[in-house]
């Protein structure tokens, strides 16, 4: 073999040369282009060659002995050892065997509509689903971070609760019951990583395979698409201005789990008034439904206090309450929580413990200080404040700069306004069109199960900036007409 041809050794770079020749010559042997017995160049040879001093290739040898690759023979060189079960070079890479459950995540691919910010110059993108940095108080946040990342402090040198961190779920018990109307004891409060985790463990502990769950539609697709690897049989009421409509649920059916945002559907807007509210609850009374209460931007109302949470009006523990961080703090944080009944307490928790020992210390200890030093309900009324207003303004603007009339709904709450198109209109027409015209909008059709949705588009206000939404809607109303 010539060595020249098959090594090559770059003297700028951070790893060493002697570990270079290792990764290479180790590859060769593993990969069946040095095969067993061959004999490598003599050591002053290669280093020649090379052109670097012979420690190196001593040194490498040595390595690859010391693991097994090659023996040495004293006065006959460095081999190959005969005994390694190396693949042939054309064996094709092993593709595992997926479990039905994993087969179901194959399927179904990324189900959710990533909203993508465009980076030409003066796009203006209505994206939804993010927080906006320049909001978010981040000073505040690295100072509390930082008091927790002193050499002294034992808590992050243990494993924490798998419950959560004590102080937060306090504080959200607390905020909980003064600001959502939610019954609980710190107790049921149990700290998770994401809404979408609680979602995933509450399927793996309620579901069997085909069991029926009752959900909106329009709906939350990355809750349908869990609910569905769990094996899920999804079935689809068709919302309206106030939400589930709980007594279009067909005669007869029942259903493990019922999936709904009362405080502010999504992604159609509206809040369920108080007789469906009691309507369901009667409804799972009767059927032993559990109803599981995604409350993700329940604090995000702008012209009155938020409407209390059905969980509030559960007297015998059907409705699991759901909350996050996502969209009042940032999303990244990756920090959500469940008020669970008594009754599901336990088997929570020990599936939290066995899925992932509990949630990070650290962001959970911050988020705690953060509550309880006032920084959180301080921020929520900055939102409100600074969200309510650019909602205000968009709304003005479809008001008075589109060609034909459009409905959306007229609650004041959320991140978004859904755009109901009159049925005239191609949606994914609507979608080209208004980019080609400098402007994103989102396609409704996403969270329909139903089969020929009506034409809608999603408009994410909080990111931009007044003359942006009214920029963004004139160039809109221009792809509309
Ligand atoms: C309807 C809905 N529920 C829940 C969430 C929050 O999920 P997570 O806490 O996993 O970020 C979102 C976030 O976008 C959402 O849109």
């Amino acid at each position: 073999m010539t060595a020249m041809n098959r090594f090559e050794l770059d003297e700028e770079a951070t790893l060493p040369l002697y570990r270079q020749l290792y990764n290479q010559l180790r590859g060769a042997i593993l990969r069946g282009e040095l095969p067993s017995g061959d004999r490598l160049p003599p050591t002053r040879g290669l280093a020649d060659e090379l052109g670097v001093a012979r420690v190196t290739v001593q040194q490498a040898y040595q390595q690859l002995a010391t693991e097994g690759y090659v023996v040495s023979r004293r006065g006959a060189g460095t081999f190959v050892v005969d005994t390694l079960p190396v693949p042939g070079p054309d064996e094709q890479p092993f593709v595992p065997h997926l479990a039905p459950w994993g087969q179901r995540v194959v399927r179904l691919g990324d189900a959710t509509q990533r909203a993508q910010r465009s980076t030409a110059g003066d796009f203006i993108d209505f994206g939804f689903g993010r927080s906006f940095p320049h909001i978010f108080p981040y000073n505040v946040w690295r100072r509390l971070l930082a008091r927790y990342l002193s050499t002294d402090d034992v808590m992050l040198s243990r494993y924490g609760s798998v419950a959560g961190f004590e102080p937060l779920r306090a504080a959200i018990a607390d905020y909980l019951r003064r600001w959502r109307g939610v019954r609980c004891s710190t107790e049921q409060v149990v700290i998770v990583n994401g809404l979408q985790q609680a979602l995933d463990i509450l399927a793996r502990l309620t579901l069997e395979r085909g069991d029926n769950v009752l959900v909106e539609s329009p709906g939350y697709t990355d809750a349908f698409a869990l609910l569905r690897v769990h094996g899920a049989h999804l079935v689809p009421l068709a919302v309206d201005d106030h939400g589930f409509p709980v007594e279009a649920i067909p005669d007869g059916l029942s259903a493990r789990l019922a999936f709904v945002t009362p405080a502010n559907q999504f992604p159609h807007g509206g809040a369920m008034p108080l007789s469906r509210r009691l309507a369901l609850l009667q409804w799972a009374l009767e059927h032993d439904t559990l109803i599981l209460e995604d409350d993700y931007d329940g604090a995000l109302r702008y012209e009155e206090r938020p409407l209390g949470a059905l969980q509030g009006l559960d007297e015998r523990g059907h409705v699991i309450y759901l909350g996050s961080f996502s969209k009042v703090l940032f999303p990244a944080l990756r920090l959500g929580y469940v008020v669970l009944p008594p009754s599901l307490l336990r088997p929570f928790i020990q599936a939290k413990g066995i899925v992932d020992r509990g949630a990070p210390t650290l962001t959970q200890a911050a988020v705690a200080d953060f509550i309880t030093e006032g920084y959180f309900e301080r921020h929520l009324r900055r939102l409100r404040r600074v969200y309510g207003r650019r909602r205000r303004i968009l709304v003005a603007a479809l008001e008075n700069e589109l060609p034909c009339p459009v409905s959306y709904s007229t609650e004041p709450a959320g991140l978004h306004v859904m755009l109901a198109l009159g049925d005239e209109y191609d949606e994914a027409a609507v979608v080209r069109k208004a980019a080609a015209a400098g402007v994103g909008v989102y396609r409704g059709a996403t969270y329909f199960l139903q089969p020929d949705p009506p034409p809608s588009v999603l408009l994410g206000f909080s990111g931009l900036t007044e003359a942006q939404l009214r920029e963004g809607v004139r160039r809109l109303a221009a792809a509309l007409c």
